[in-house]
């Protein structure tokens, strides 16, 4: 029921017990505004964007992305992605989408895995888009196919868009991994955990 973080739900309650600021103010600032428009009226808190824990050998890793509330629309996200070999051959992506009750007891959203294809094919169809907003902040850029070699993502920003359909009618706590084969051998698996709240969830209970 409560945000993840509990100093932040304290320091939201003190704010609001201490304020006369009004609500609708001050509830966004937990986590940025989410939701479809136009009333954005979820709370998104992007928890971890990373290697899948129990994969770190795999030919990618991308450590643990720092991930910073600039304001209440937008996170800044950056982070080293390492390519530890050419990845000669085709690479192809699926998505999974779990919802959870816990750190540990998750189910798939969708089942199978949504199949993406291609994942450069991918990549460049994403270009204009949020995902392609942070790739296209990787330096060096990041290109296709996957050469050796270390890339910097730094600071980019990210709204609310790609996180949109997260909703928390359906669950708070929300996984998505994205993994790579090639060559029929796993060569990238990355997740992202995130929460998301409606306004309700998030105001304070006396
Ligand atoms: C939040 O910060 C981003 C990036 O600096 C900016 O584009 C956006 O307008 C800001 N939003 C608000 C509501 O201030
Ligand atoms: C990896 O690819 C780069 C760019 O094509 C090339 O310069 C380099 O020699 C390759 N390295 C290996 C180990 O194949
Ligand atoms: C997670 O939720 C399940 C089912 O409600 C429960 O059995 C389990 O003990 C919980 N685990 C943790 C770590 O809280
Ligand atoms: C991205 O936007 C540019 C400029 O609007 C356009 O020329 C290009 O075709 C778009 N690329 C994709 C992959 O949609």
């Amino acid at each position: 029921m409560f945000p993840p973080n509990s100093t932040t739900t304290l320091f939201a309650v003190v704010i609001v017990l201490a304020g006369g600021i009004p609500l609708t103010e001050q509830y966004f600032y937990n986590g940025i505004k989410s939701g479809l428009e136009p009333d954005l009226k979820h709370s998104l808190f992007l928890d971890r964007i990373g290697q899948c824990r129990w994969q770190p050998d795999l030919a990618v890793f991308l450590a643990d992305m720092r991930i910073v509330q600039r304001n209440h629309t937008h996170y800044v996200l950056s982070g080293v992605l390492r390519v530890r070999r050419n990845i000669t051959q085709a690479t192809t992506g699926t998505v999974s989408i779990e919802i959870c009750q816990n750190t540990t007891h998750c189910r798939p959203f969708v089942d199978p895995p949504v199949n993406v294809g291609d994942v450069c094919r991918f990549l460049d169809e994403q270009r204009n888009s949020s995902l392609g907003d942070v790739l296209g902040r990787s330096v060096p850029p990041l290109e296709c196919p996957f050469t050796k070699g270390l890339h910097r993502i730094n600071d980019a920003l990210v709204d609310y868009k790609p996180f949109r359909y997260f909703s928390p009618h359906v669950s708070k706590f929300w996984r998505i991994d994205f993994v790579g084969e090639s060559d029929r051998k796993r060569v990238l698996c990355m997740r992202i955990e995130l929460f998301v709240y409606s306004w309700e969830d998030m105001l304070p209970r006396y």
